[in-house]
């Protein structure tokens, strides 16, 4: 359920009409719903009440990466959230939004060792460590540091997620974690390093997963793991479930397990592991949260059906091209007439597009459209391909609205170049 309705026939986000956030900031822009992502928060977190796997809550880490923008991270620390993130860059922006050092998970395979060195320092939560040359080098910063750093093994059930290719982690030939049968070999020389706190493990299969059966597949290993190690006399207090969950885009496809669904499948397989469980959901929290609201440039006669030409483009949300994902395209003033089109950007390549031959409300040039369920991993993936400056994003909550990052002026893209000293500056 999301907070982008019609009033006065308009849509809104909460109480405010996205026309007027288009006519004061322009387009393209992003728009999130603080009560949407509340929303998400409380239904997550109800989720996960039956779980019992210890007294400790578990600790929901949002994945930064979804949408790292600083004011939506803060609307999360608000309500309690930790964060999962995977670069100097993220966790600086978790802290600077009021995240705790102590509710922050790093992840990711290629933590260099100022990364680590930040963490350390920071005082993080845990680092999940992706393989054994990272836990080496790890112990290592830790011990110039004179500090221990707290580890999960990331590790890698083998178990096919069932998504896009390009966002299922948890096979044998992806580069995530530490294979599962080199896991207890892993564990077994971290436990000897001097600059690590072995204590957890974690496991991610993938992103916008739409059937429970490969994660209860790969939690199902993970706790005869944490037996074994647990036998071998390594003390597992800590178990990262990652992320995952996804969200409904294409109302003709299936819904997605809910979040209680989800919940209650972690609450029977994890039931006697007796220790603190941890989350990193990012889509389900964001997802449906935000819109990229954009203007139709104009329409363009094609062979079968019109191209609508939009000033969004693949630069500002990438699924469509990357992944051939759906969003939901609405006009923002729709008329009752429909159309079948092809919906583009601006930018000089074909894959530029956002839907083909798509049934949706008949636009006009100047029309407002709206892509729905562009909250996470939509302005965080935008690049400034064709030279378009980096979109903005705004807050609403009620019938309040900020902007909460600007649209970067052209002058800054360009400014940011700089000539060689044997090129005369014109
Ligand atoms: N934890 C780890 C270790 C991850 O790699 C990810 C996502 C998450 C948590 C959060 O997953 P979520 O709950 O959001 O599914 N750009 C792609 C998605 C890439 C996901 C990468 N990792 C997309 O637009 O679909």
């Amino acid at each position: 359920m999301d907070h982008f309705n019609m009033k006065d026939g308009v849509l809104h986000a909460e109480d405010v009409s996205l026309a007027v956030i288009a006519a004061e900031v322009g387009t393209p822009v992003y728009v999130y719903s603080t009560a949407t992502i509340l929303r998400h928060v409380a239904v997550f977190r109800d989720a996960l009440a039956a779980v019992q796997s210890t007294p400790d809550a578990p600790l929901i880490a949002f994945a930064v990466k979804a949408n790292p923008n600083r004011a939506v991270l803060a609307t999360l620390a608000e309500r309690g959230l930790g964060a999962d993130v995977v670069s100097g860059g993220e966790l600086m922006r978790a802290r600077a939004a009021g995240i705790p050092a102590d509710k922050i998970v790093f992840s990711g395979v290629g933590k260099t060792a100022e990364e680590m060195r930040l963490g350390l320092t920071e005082g993080i939560f845990q680092f999940n460590v992706e393989s054994e040359p990272e836990a080496e080098m790890l112990s290592q910063v830790a011990v110039t540091l004179g500090l221990k750093a707290p580890i999960a093994f990331r590790i890698n059930p083998n178990v096919a997620a069932g998504t896009h290719a390009k966002i299922a982690t948890g096979g044998a030939e992806d580069k995530f974690g530490v294979a599962f049968d080199r896991a207890i070999a892993a564990y077994r020389r971290a436990a000897e390093l001097p600059g690590l706190d072995v204590r957890g493990v974690a496991v991610h299969i993938g992103s916008q997963l739409t059937d429970l059966g490969p994660s209860r597949a790969a939690f199902e290993k993970i706790g005869a793991l944490i037996a074994q190690l647990r036998a071998a006399g390594h003390a597992i207090v800590t178990a990262d479930l990652g992320g995952g969950l996804g969200v409904p885009y294409d109302p003709a496809q299936p819904i997605p397990p809910s979040p209680a669904a989800y919940g209650a499948m972690v609450a029977e397989v994890t039931r006697d592991w007796n220790l603190r469980l941890l989350f990193e959901p990012g889509r389900v929290i964001v997802g449906n949260a935000g819109i990229l609201l954009s203007r139709v440039i104009r329409l363009k006669q094609g062979v079968a059906n019109p191209f609508v030409i939009v000033d969004a483009a693949m630069n500002d949300l990438m699924r469509p091209s990357l992944y051939d994902a759906w969003h939901d395209i609405r006009a923002i003033a729709p008329s009752g007439a429909a159309m079948t089109a092809d919906i583009v950007g601006p930018i000089c390549e074909s894959g530029d597009s956002f839907a083909r031959k798509r049934s949706m409300d008949a636009v006009a040039p100047g029309d407002l459209v709206a892509f729905m369920t562009a909250g996470a991993y939509g302005a965080t993936m935008a690049n400034t391909y064709n030279s378009r400056a980096l979109t903005p994003e705004v807050l609403v909550r009620g019938d309040q609205w900020a902007v909460v990052r600007e649209r970067q002026p052209l002058e800054a893209l360009i400014t940011a170049d700089r000539l060689p000293p044997w090129i005369n500056d014109r």
